[in-house]
């Protein structure tokens, strides 16, 4: 009887990042752990610790085993029918900081070292994003730093980097779930050209800002059209915690995701970004936790095996 077992950390994201859409990425430093073990029998032991534990289903349904078991039926394993699972999760549940991503990523990493990294991490990102049905944030957990991700017939294709620039990702928690596919549902199904070039400038103007380390085009690039304006229904009080953040010396506010957070970058005064939009949200009966975060340049990565 053989057991094989493997301890992964894998960011927390923010996607979207303002223009770019179901495209951009960025990793953050904030993590969940999973140490898995794989078992010949059928048992399925979950434990979950952390951020909404409670909510996380610990049965056959749970996403990190049903990914689990994606990768395994797809590297053509024989050997493995059951898992023990133990997950401490700091990544807030539902809120916008890809905490589906981060169990996919985590499932994937996890059983693919069990597997003698069977695949690489271009191939992971295709099976990541097969499951979470975009790459822009299973993109980030993979490969750290900011990801600019696109379709290419039917296969997702990353470029990815590790910005110079010393941001400060300063995160508004707000205290309700929402879920990705409800804020999926107040989009369009089509927008306006000048909507579309609105996020091509700004998009192309983020990713050479960050590449080439210019704070003064971010300010200018982190703004959007096709999503924020139908989402921001969704969350109380969504712009006055933009212009908040912005009067506190923030560089650019964004949604995160698809929210509920509100993501500030910024360079400096970053405490006070944080207070800002802390009491701007409060202003408007919504009770925000603040996290002060910073870009993650790992990934996932492997912390015991
Ligand atoms: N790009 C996605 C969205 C991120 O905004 O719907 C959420 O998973």
């Amino acid at each position: 009887m053989s057991e094989k077992t493997v301890t992964v950390r894998v960011p927390g994201t923010t996607a979207n990042c303002g223009p770019g859409f179901d495209s951009m990425g960025m990793a953050c430093t904030i993590y969940n752990e999973l140490t898995l073990t794989l078992l010949e029998d059928e048992t399925i032991d979950i434990e979950v610790t952390g951020a909404g534990a409670e909510d996380i289903p610990i049965n056959a349904t749970n996403v990190v085993w049903t990914t689990v078991r994606y990768l395994l039926e797809k590297a053509g394993n024989t050997t493995y029918h059951g898992c023990r699972m133990r997950m401490h999760n700091n990544v807030p549940l539902s809120r916008g900081l890809g905490s589906s991503a981060t169990a996919i990523v985590a499932g994937l990493k996890a059983a693919n070292v069990i597997l003698d990294n069977y695949f690489d991490d271009d191939q992971l990102l295709k099976l990541a994003t097969d499951i979470e049905g975009h790459p822009d944030n299973v993109a980030p957990a993979i490969f750290g730093g900011f990801t600019i991700s696109a379709m290419h017939e039917g296969v997702p294709q990353c470029y990815h980097f590790m910005p110079e620039m010393p941001l400060k990702l300063v995160v508004a928690v707000p205290d309700f779930y929402l879920s990705t596919s409800k804020a999926r549902k107040v989009l369009p199904t089509e927008v306006s050209l000048k909507d579309a070039i609105f996020n091509v400038g700004r998009a192309s103007m983020l990713a050479a800002a960050l590449a080439h380390n210019n704070a003064e085009f971010l300010k200018i690039a982190i703004d959007d059209k096709l999503h924020q304006p139908y989402r921001a229904q969704l969350i109380p009080g969504m712009y006055d915690v933009f212009a908040k953040a912005k009067e506190a010396g923030a560089l650019g506010v964004a949604m995160s995701g698809a929210g509920p957070c509100i993501i500030a970058f910024t360079l400096e005064n970053n405490e006070a970004v944080g207070e800002a939009m802390k009491n701007e949200f409060a202003r408007h009966y919504v009770n925000a936790d603040i996290l002060q975060l910073e870009l993650d340049s790992q990934g996932a990565i492997v912390i015991e095996n």
